[in-house]
Formats: C-alpha cells, sequence, structure tokens
C-alpha cells in the first residue's frame, strides 16, 4: 500500500496514536486479536426422535434436523471427525409415554438412553451432554411435576435425581441441569455419588431466563403445543442480573463444574459478570430462537449468515465464555478447519 498523506488535513500536527495501523493488513489483525474461536468451544445440541431412518428437518430451525437412533452414528461421526470436543442430545417423546410426573424420563431404555449407549458404542471419545429436566417427557409441557397448577419443586427434584441417575447410568458423561428448580444441583451430585457416579461432571444451567427465545426448540422436541402456561415461576425474569449471581454462587456451592448462561447473545452481560465472579468453567446457549433468528434473515438475503454465525460466536469468547453450545457447531466447525 502507498503512503497516505494527510498533510491537508493535519497541518503539523498528525495525531500520534493512530489505531487503524493495527487493522491495517491480516497479519496485523491476526497479530493483535484479543480472543480467538476454536473447534474446542463448541457444543453441538442434536434433536434425537424415535422411529428408523429419521432425519427431520425442523421447521422453525431450517438445517437443524432430528435424527432417529440408527441415524446418530452418522450424524455424530461428522462432529468427531471435525473434533468437536462434545454433543448435547435432547429427544423428542412420543406423545403418549408422556405423564403428570415425566416418569419416562428414568427409564433405562428411554429414548435419550438407547442414543446415548449408540453413540458411546460407535464414538467413545466425544463426550456426552444430556439435559436434566422434565420437559420432554412431561404431558404439561412443563420442566417439574406440576401440583395445583404449580411447578412442585421438591417432588420435582427427587424425580430428576432419578432422571440424572438412569442417564448416567446409560454412558452420559456430563449433565446439564436446566430445570431451575432450588436445591437441584447439591441433590443430583448426592444422587449421582451414591450411585457410584463421582466421575459425571454436572454443568449447571444456573442463569436460566425465562425468554421467548425457546420457541423453535419446544417444537424440536414437541413440547411446545403442550406447554401449559408459561415458565415464569421457576426460570429468572429478564430484568435481573444480580439475581445470576446469587444461582450462580448457590450451584457452585453445592458442587456444580460449569456454569451455564442462557440464552446467550442478550445476556453477554451475565456472562462477563458470572465469568468474573465464579471464575468457573462459563458455557453459553446460543439458543434455537438465535438461531432461528439468524438464518431467517441468510435465507431471506439480509445478512451474510456464516459471517453473522462466526461473530456471534466470537462475541461470546470475547465476554468470557469457555464454550458455546450452538446449532452452527458443525457449519463453523467445517468453516475454522477450512478456513
Ligand atoms: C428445557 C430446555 C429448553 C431449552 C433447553 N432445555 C427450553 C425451555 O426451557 O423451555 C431451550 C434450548 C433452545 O431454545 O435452543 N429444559
Amino acid at each position: 500500500m502507498g503512503t497516505h498523506s494527510n498533510f491537508a488535513a493535519f497541518p503539523g500536527r498528525y495525531p500520534a496514536t493512530r489505531l487503524r495501523r493495527n487493522r491495517h493488513d491480516d497479519w496485523t489483525r491476526r497479530l493483535v486479536a484479543e480472543n480467538t474461536l476454536t473447534v474446542n468451544d463448541l457444543i453441538w445440541p442434536v434433536f434425537v426422535v424415535e422411529g428408523t431412518d429419521q432425519t427431520q428437518e425442523v421447521a422453525s430451525m431450517p438445517g437443524v434436523r432430528r435424527f432417529s437412533v440408527d441415524r446418530l452414528s452418522e450424524a455424530v461421526g461428522r462432529a468427531v471427525e471435525l473434533g468437536i470436543p462434545a454433543i448435547s442430545l435432547f429427544p423428542s417423546i412420543d406423545p403418549a409415554l408422556k405423564t403428570p410426573d415425566g416418569r419416562e424420563a428414568s427409564n433405562p431404555d428411554n429414548l435419550v438412553c438407547r442414543a446415548v449407549r449408540e453413540i458411546k458404542a460407535a464414538h467413545p471419545q466425544i463426550g456426552i451432554m444430556c439435559d436434566v429436566a422434565l420437559d420432554p417427557f412431561n404431558s404439561d409441557g412443563h420442566d417439574g411435576v406440576v401440583v395445583d397448577g404449580y411447578v412442585a419443586n421438591d417432588l420435582t427434584v427427587e424425580m430428576l435425581i432419578r432422571q440424572a441417575v438412569n442417564q448416567a447410568r446409560a454412558g452420559c458423561d456430563l449433565l446439564g441441569p436446566s430445570d431451575m428448580m432450588d436445591g437441584r444441583i447439591g441433590a443430583i451430585r448426592q444422587g449421582l455419588d451414591e450411585a457410584g457416579f463421582q466421575h459425571v461432571r454436572l454443568i449447571s444451567y444456573a442463569a436460566k431466563y425465562a425468554s421467548a427465545f425457546y420457541g423453535p426448540f419446544r417444537d424440536a422436541i414437541g413440547s411446545g403445543g403442550a406447554l401449559k402456561g408459561d415458565k415464569k415461576t421457576y426460570q429468572m425474569n429478564p430484568a435481573n442480573s444480580d439475581e445470576a449471581l446469587r444461582e450462580c454462587a448457590l450451584d457452585v456451592a453445592e458442587g456444580a463444574d460449569m456454569l451455564m448462561v442462557k440464552p446467550g447473545l442478550p445476556y453477554l452481560d451475565i456472562i462477563r459478570r458470572v465469568k468474573e465472579t465464579f471464575g468457573l468453567p462459563t458455557t453459553a446457549y446460543q439458543v434455537s430462537g438465535e438461531y432461528a433468528m439468524i438464518r431467517a434473515a441468510a435465507d431471506n438475503g439480509w445478512l451474510d449468515g456464516e459471517a453473522a454465525a462466526m461473530e456471534s460466536l466470537m462475541a461470546f469468547k470475547r465476554a468470557g465464555a469457555d464454550a458455546v453450545l450452538t446449532y452452527f457447531a458443525l457449519d463453523v466447525a467445517q468453516r475454522l478447519k477450512t478456513g
């Protein structure tokens, strides 16, 4: 590049500091980058459905599919090849198996457990995370047991312990309680330890907000139509931030190994506060609605979807996240590999 003469603009007093110098070319920009995104930062959420030979597209999440158990090894194989460290399984349960107490969650042969065993056998090197919450199994679409119109905390925690131990027994490595009941991290930790699963890690959805951005996910697992009311008596109010730190403090004291903030992009301030306050491995969930917004705009030609996805993931890193659950995981890993 030639000389850029500015003497007409700054006669005799050029600015001493020109921040544009460090942005001058690609190698300088790479050299001074403060954050990096790598494949090691990604967790891929995977939807599982009953049946055989199924790969169903989720209508509200173009590009995202539900896989039947027999198609999972192939799908997860791609994640393994790309070097993605972990996947997170979400089952879409047959409505006939849903009950008010969500007891299918503790059936050793339920869809999640079969999926875990299938993946463990085919790909022992990838980490398997499972949600701990009753919504996929509950006929009211709630994360817990509804008694007189209210999600009963302590009764739900008992069911969650059973669900957690059941999933650990199937081979799950990392359990993510996403139910927001009080006291569940300590209770689940105790339950796992008593059952001999000391090594199974807990990633607590500690700061989980009552969010409109979960809409497409509820379609994907088929809990949306069933949901009676909303989840505001257990998920957090989007107006609150100090409360997120109280949630995290309890979960850390009760034995959480990692913390999660959810949703992601609208809550970057919470990620930053959580990381700075506790210093635990902190993850963010770029949820279904965040994915759907970027995809919808990209599919309409309104923005460059790939660039927007990469930028949003870098924003999580900048905010302090150590890892991100994202439906873009496969595309992003591919892009990071090929450059
Ligand atoms: C339920 C659960 C939800 C998500 C993950 N686990 C939805 C909810 O709380 O209703 C949402 C994830 C997404 O939107 O991508 N325990």
